[in-house]
């Protein structure tokens, strides 16, 4: 028994069944399924919005999803959710709602924290970004010399750089190609040097991003790059003309120098890994204009409808967390790869670690016990054709089982010419060939068919049986970019809840903070940090003795 007087998740019998169904499935192949089901191909597909997701190549029959459904029941996903979406304070350790949802919701629903609705701040603020990126976008809003905004650098990091990059690679081709755009997280100074080498300060307008505003990182960075505009603009009074502030606290922005009429707010309940939808986005609005993000708003939408309603046997985000479990939990998968076959999402799957192991590498579950299950997966993966010249062969031909996830589109972007549209089919016979080739393998016997030497056939042998889920849509539009970030969202919910784990909360991030900031001074002065250990001890002393210290 839980703490909380819940039945422990691997002592549910829910959870028994399906590691008896596991055991009874045995080496369940790919090949079999589909030869006694000619209509798994599209009996196993769902859509939501626009996305159509085909989860035929999974190992998994309907028995495994009907337990698997019957476990998100037993382990009350669905009323988490209900509780998420209604404001209650489910990220229990921070005493916080979790209301990313509500940063998308339309303007006139009622969304309520501690009695008070937060539509119509969430709107107001919309409605300053759409103010403020229409003023930079035509040239209205100039910097400090009356030269008109040319370039935006976003500092800041973990959710709010990675969020605010990802999307604006995505939507490339939606964005004002009249402007230079930025992303400088790194503390690194090599980041914001490389970001502002060949920038005008007259024409950078910095977009300073930190729910917190304490992010030692953003804070080194910001005040590098203001020190960067004076040297030369040499007059504070510029910073009102190239400094925005993106962030809860607004104390801590009138603090570092910026006036917080150039602030724009977000609010404790909104998750920095959950935040690029909200005023985080801003330089993604400026990007793309107020109208597409407003489509792309309505896109996170219309999926939060769908896990909100939809009943479980066609409820996408639950089908992919609960294919998540089975790998993770039941064949003791230790990663999760995400494909892309698009260029644009070059940075998608950099966006979800943080969404998914953010949220959901934890050990300890909502009632403070240790877990004895295996929580959040690995999540990794970079865009699907260059990773088949890279990795694939470990996923074709290694002893782990990877799941993968593999994101395609019917349409190349509309700007590309004729030639580089053409390359598009393609790039998406890879994108189906691995799924084939992955889920069917190759048989000793196909392969001797090809006459190739006895000696070869094992090499050559793909045992196949790799599974994969499909998400096909027709194009990258903003719309569609906010229906997957919220697909995936709402996936990690599931997860989160079936294990048990608070999914909102990132207590494991703190110790190196606290770390770095006692070992900094032994670095810059030489100073006897008390209890550091012999090997820290001993590379302190060699960092300084290579620096000429
Ligand atoms: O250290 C982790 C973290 O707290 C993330 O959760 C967050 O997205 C990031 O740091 C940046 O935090 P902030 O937006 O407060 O600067």
């Amino acid at each position: 028994m839980n703490a909380d007087g819940r039945t422990r998740l691997n002592q549910m019998p829910e959870w028994t069944a399906l590691a008896k169904h596991r055991e009874e499935l045995g080496e369940v192949r790919l090949r079999e399924l589909f030869a006694a089901d000619p209509g798994r191909g599209t009996g196993y597909t769902l859509r939501v919005g626009d996305l159509y997701v085909d989860h035929s190549k999974h190992l998994v029959t309907d028995d495994t999803l009907r337990l698997l459904r019957e476990l998100a029941v037993a382990t009350d996903v669905f009323g988490l959710r209900d509780a998420m979406f209604r404001g209650e304070k489910i990220n229990t350790t921070e005493d916080r709602a979790v209301l990313h949802t509500a940063l998308r919701a339309a303007r006139d629903a009622v969304i309520e924290v501690d009695g008070e609705n937060v539509v119509p701040a969430v709107h107001a603020v919309l409605d300053r970004m759409a103010d403020f990126a229409g003023r930079v976008r035509s040239g209205e809003w100039t910097g400090h010399t009356g030269k008109r905004i040319r370039n935006v650098v976003n500092v800041g990091i973990g959710g709010s750089d990675l969020g605010p990059a990802m999307a604006y690679e995505a939507l490339r081709a939606f964005t004002d190609r009249s402007l230079t755009f930025r992303f400088v997280s790194n503390v690194d100074g090599a980041d914001l040097h490389e970001a502002t080498r060949d920038l005008d300060p007259a024409e950078t307008l910095f977009i300073i991003a930190s729910k917190t505003f304490t992010t030692i990182e953003t804070v080194t960075n910001a005040t590098s790059a203001r020190t960067w505009l004076l040297n030369a603009l040499k007059d504070e009074a510029a910073v009102a003309k190239h400094f925005v502030a993106l962030s809860t606290n607004a104390e801590k922005v009138a603090d570092f120098g910026i006036d917080t009429a150039n602030m724009f707010e977000f609010w404790d309940w909104v998750g920095g890994r959950y935040s690029y939808d909200s005023a985080i986005g801003l330089s993604l609005m400026i990007a793309i204009g107020p109208d597409r993000f407003r489509e792309m708003l309505d896109g996170f939408r219309i999926v939060d409808e769908h896990f909100r309603t939809a009943p479980a046997e066609s409820n996408v985000p639950l089908l992919l967390g609960l294919l998540g479990v089975w790998y993770n939990n039941f064949h003791d998968a230790q990663s999760h790869a995400v494909l892309p076959y698009s260029h644009y999402l070059s940075k998608f799957t950099a966006y979800l670690q943080q969404l998914d192991m953010e949220s959901n590498g934890k050990y300890v579950g909502r009632d403070g016990r240790e877990v004895d299950w295996q929580t959040g997966p690995v999540v990794w993966g970079t865009p699907g054709t260059n990773g088949q010249h890279a990795y694939y062969q470990l996923i074709h031909q290694g002893t782990k089982l990877i799941p993968a996830d593999f994101i395609g589109f019917a349409e190349p972007v509309a700007e590309l010419g004729d030639e580089l549209k053409a390359q598009h089919d393609l790039l998406m016979a890879n994108f189906f060939a691995q799924t084939q080739a992955l889920a069917f393998g190759k048989t000793p016997d196909e392969v001797r068919g090809e006459g190739v030497p006895e000696e070869l056939v094992p090499h050559k042998t793909f045992k196949g049986n790799h599974p994969t889920t499909t998400i096909l849509a027709r194009e990258l539009t903003p719309s569609v970019l906010g229906q997957l970030v919220a697909l995936y969202e709402h996936k990690v919910f599931v997860q989160g809840a079936v294990w048990n784990i608070d999914s909102f909360d990132q207590w494991g991030v703190e110790l190196g903070k606290v770390l770095a900031k006692r070992v900094e001074p032994a670095l810059t002065e030489g100073a006897d940090v008390p209890g550091l250990d012999a090997s820290t001890k001993a590379l302190v002393a060699t960092y300084r003795e290579l620096r000429g210290r």
